[in-house]
């Protein structure tokens, strides 16, 4: 199958699968649901709960069990871009196209609704109307994964470095940290996440993590080179934002970051040779991310 009808066919199911979450929220105050819905019912790209999918098909595996497991992983990236976009993090105006979801809500019910949305992503994952089908071992070390990427020692961490070396000298080795955390952890954990819960083995595990590892980076390289040249409409993000922020193209250039940027890719298709023809769609969606224009 073609990529783009993989991922539009993946993108429904999983839409379904967060209207079936939503459905699950019965005292919600409105204001707090609508907050919610417009954050996670916008035009996202829905890359890594497609991940979780794809690396769990890789394995062989097809089914349901995965998607509120992928669902409760997109919930938390939507969260994070709730809170990113606050005037104390990244001040933006403008996500996925629309204004930001402070700028519809204020900050209080922003801040709130991402909250809501973490705290609900564990809910699903705890849930047995979600989660009957899971291998309740396997379901509790994708817990872990999940947490420990999303947590202090993952994206937070990477996000709370990020804001203070904004405006800041910096150095190759801070961006490099700022970039492993704030978003190559949940990617690689997404990756992770699909592998585990196929039953990879340890040693299939490590080149499913390579793989998460090359691509979760790639995808905040080419994140720094939109926001230097990328088209606005197309990112639905406003641009050259980043002038103070540590990324790619301050402490590389533009034409050194396309090239580690496509290092990576090739890497991230490499490292999951041993999956055969099962690699294909993966291997696409690396191609994806070091060619995306949104
Ligand atoms: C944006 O993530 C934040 C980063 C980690 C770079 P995406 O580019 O995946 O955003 P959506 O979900 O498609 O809007
Ligand atoms: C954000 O990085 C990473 C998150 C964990 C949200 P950026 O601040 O560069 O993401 P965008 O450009 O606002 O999407
Ligand atoms: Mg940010
Ligand atoms: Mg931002
Ligand atoms: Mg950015």
């Amino acid at each position: 199958m073609e990529l783009s009808a993989y991922m539009h066919e993946k993108r429904i199911i999983i839409e379904n699968t967060l209207k079936d979450i939503f459905v699950s929220f019965v005292s919600t105050p409105g204001v707090l649901r609508d907050a919610m819905e417009y954050m996670v019912f916008s035009n996202g790209k829905r890359i890594r709960p497609i991940l979780t999918i794809a690396a769990y098909e890789a394995k062989g595996k097809s089914g349901d069990e995965v998607l509120p497991i992928a669902c409760a992983i997109e919930m938390i990236h939507t969260y994070s871009l709730i809170h990113d976009d606050l005037p104390s993090i990244d001040n933006d105006d403008i996500r996925r196209g629309r204004p930001t979801c402070h700028k519809v809500f204020g900050d209080a019910v922003a801040i709130l609704a991402g909250d809501a949305l973490l705290t609900e992503a564990f809910r699903i994952l705890a849930d047995s109307r979600f989660t009957y089908r899971t291998n309740p071992r396997l379901l509790k070390q994708s817990i872990f994964e999940i947490a420990s990427a999303a947590g202090a020692d993952g994206m937070v961490g990477g996000q709370v470095v990020d804001v203070l070396y904004d405006g800041k000298e910096g150095s190759k080795n801070i961006l490099h940290y700022i970039h492993m955390h704030k978003t190559t952890a949940l990617i690689r954990a997404s990756v992770r996440v699909g592998a585990i819960m196929a039953g990879a083995k340890t040693r299939e595990l490590k080149h499913f993590t390579k793989y998460g590892e090359c691509i979760g980076l790639a995808f905040q390289i080419m994140d720094d080179i939109l926001d230097a040249e990328g088209d606005e409409e197309l990112v639905g993000k406003k641009l050259k934002k980043d002038t103070g922020k540590q990324t790619y193209i301050k402490h590389y250039g533009i034409a050194a970051s396309k090239i580690k940027l496509e290092q990576l890719i090739e890497e991230a298709v490499k490292s999951i040779d041993f999956l055969g023809e099962n690699s294909n769609i993966l291997k696409e969606i690396a191609q994806f991310i070091g060619n995306r224009s949104m």
